[in-house]
């Protein structure tokens, strides 16, 4: 029966575009390289048509898809279970550019299309496609938006649900939804554009979207702090948003043990300032008048915040180089993580208000638990979005640190977060990884109205199921 399952696959999407065997590897390991699935097959289709077909076939023959754009992501939802009975869906041939509209200030590209290259093809048209992150050389629009990611410009232009004016999608029967209305306004009836984003290919597959472009800025300053503590950080921010008003475009944290892992793993980077206080702070202002401008009140700022003891030092990028440097620092730290050994990782999110309190009672809960862990602790404060990640004890095998250690920890952080009146994921998603512990974190009407959603679209479970939500459904 798979046999046939393939041979119709390979008849719609053509020979060489079906792999089996060792050429799946790729596709069924994940990038933590925690998972290592396996594939019925990996299908990669050329258009909106064939995808729509290849949904028909697997669900005429009962096979559950996996949708997998670059296969960046981190909570374990785009790789294949273990089973041998699922097809990838891989996106990555469907990358064209289907229309670039300056005056609607719109891109309408394929879901496949690697993010750098939606920046790229953005800019050459003139504008900024403000959209960034660390996997940004590798993954793709669509999981940008499966996963709803954020990045670090989502102070200034909110996640990607936020650049995102239409979609279109291939449902769980395979009919094609061309929601691909560039509009800014439209109130007839539910959002479905909403429904889709972030859900992780459980709903639908993203085929394509029309993404907003925003007008460059005419300068941009980034500056490198180094601060006395999240109190501190937290008061910075609230200066920044005071003096640069929307100019503000990042606000990024890092605590000292994220930054010694980079300064051990790439010390040709030349981390700044990273010894001279427990955290640093990158910030970056976007201007639209001039770079005489931009500097005038990222000076003026950073003058104030010395003056109020919030800064211990800092350094402003005197060139787009320099800059570029400064950022590939803190891209580097998810990097220096994963050299330094496998990891636990969180990426939660706080009332900003609330993470000077929430990390220091977190930090001593589990030092207490386990004496000699290293607590790596950055991400996106401007957002109130924290990567608190954890790396084994000095002295502990990384593999056997996750292995025993991981649940303990994620329960004193999650427990933490809820009590903070937090989220257990501000940016990855749940994927496998935390769909468990999902329910214990979200009202029971929250999670039977998802259910409910999945039920409704996806009636027979076939796409990405146990991602999310923990299956089998339950009808309600
Ligand atoms: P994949 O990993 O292939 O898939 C992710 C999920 O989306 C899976 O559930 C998959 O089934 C689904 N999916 C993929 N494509 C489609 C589609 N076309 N239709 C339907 N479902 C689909 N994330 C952030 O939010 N912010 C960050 O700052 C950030 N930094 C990162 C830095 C590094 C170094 C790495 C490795 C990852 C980082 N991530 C970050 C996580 C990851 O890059 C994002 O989640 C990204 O959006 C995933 O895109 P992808 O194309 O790789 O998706
Ligand atoms: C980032 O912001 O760099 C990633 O989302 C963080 C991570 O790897 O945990
Ligand atoms: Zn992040």
């Amino acid at each position: 029966m798979h046999a046939d399952l393939i041979a119709a696959l390979t008849a719609i999407v053509g020979e060489g575009h079906v792999l089996t065997g060792h050429a799946t590897a790729e596709y069924a390991t994940d990038w933590r390289q925690r998972l290592q699935g396996q594939a019925l097959c990996v299908v990669r289709p050329g258009s909106t048509d064939e995808v729509a077909q290849v949904v028909r076939a697997c669900a005429a023959a009962g096979v559950s898809i996996v949708p997998q754009g670059g296969n960046t992501g981190l909570v374990e939802g785009s790789v294949p279970d273990g089973s041998g009975r699922q097809v990838v869906l891989s996106l990555r041939r469907m990358h064209a550019v289907r229309a670039i509209d300056p005056d609607n200030l719109t891109i309408t590209v394929e879901a496949g299309c690697v993010l750098q290259n939606v920046q790229a093809l953005v800019q050459e048209a003139g504008f900024l496609f403000p959209l960034s992150l660390g996997a940004e050389g590798s993954c793709t629009l669509g999981g940008n938006l499966a996963t709803n990611a954020g990045g670090t410009q989502v102070v200034r232009y909110g996640n990607t649900r936020d650049l995102c004016l239409g979609l279109e999608v291939v449902t769980a029967d395979g009919q094609v939804w061309d929601g691909l209305l560039g509009l800014r306004k439209d109130n007839t009836g539910y959002d479905l554009r909403h429904l889709f984003i972030g859900s992780e290919g459980t709903l639908g597959v993203i085929t394509a979207a029309s993404m907003r472009m925003v007008p460059q800025p005419a300068a941009q300053l980034t500056a490198w702090t180094a601060v006395p503590s999240l109190d501190a950080a937290n008061a910075l921010l609230a200066l920044a948003h005071q003096h640069l008003a929307s100019a503000l475009t990042g606000f990024e944290l890092m605590n000292q043990q994220a930054l010694a892992l980079v300064d051990l793993h790439y010390p040709h980077l030349r981390v700044p300032l990273w010894q001279q206080g427990p955290f640093c702070v990158l910030l970056e202002a976007s201007d639209s008048e001039s770079e005489a401008h931009a500097r005038t009140l990222f000076e003026r700022l950073l003058e104030l915040a010395m003056e109020k003891e919030l800064v211990l030092d800092a350094v402003i990028a005197e060139s787009v180089q320099q800059a570029h440097d400064l950022w590939h620092i803190r891209e580097s730290i998810t990097l220096a993580q994963a050299a330094e050994g496998v990891n636990v990782k969180h990426d939660i999110s706080l009332p900003i208000s609330r993470i000077p309190a929430f990390v220091a009672e977190t930090d001593a809960a589990l030092h207490a638990l386990l004496p000699g862990i290293r607590l790596v602790n950055f991400g996106h404060l401007g957002d109130g979005n924290l990567h608190y990640n954890a790396q084994a004890p000095e002295d502990m095998e990384a593999r056997a640190f996750v292995a025993d250690h991981e649940e303990c920890i994620g329960e004193v952080v999650y427990r933490n977060v809820h009590r903070f009146g937090g989220s257990i994921s501000a940016e990855h998603g749940i994927g496998s990884l935390k769909r468990e512990k999902l329910p214990h974190y979200k009202s029971p009407v929250a999670m039977q109205l998802m259910q409910r959603i999945k039920s409704a679209l996806d009636p027979q479970n076939l796409l990405n199921p146990g991602r999310v939500l923990v299956g089998p459904r339950t009808d309600p």
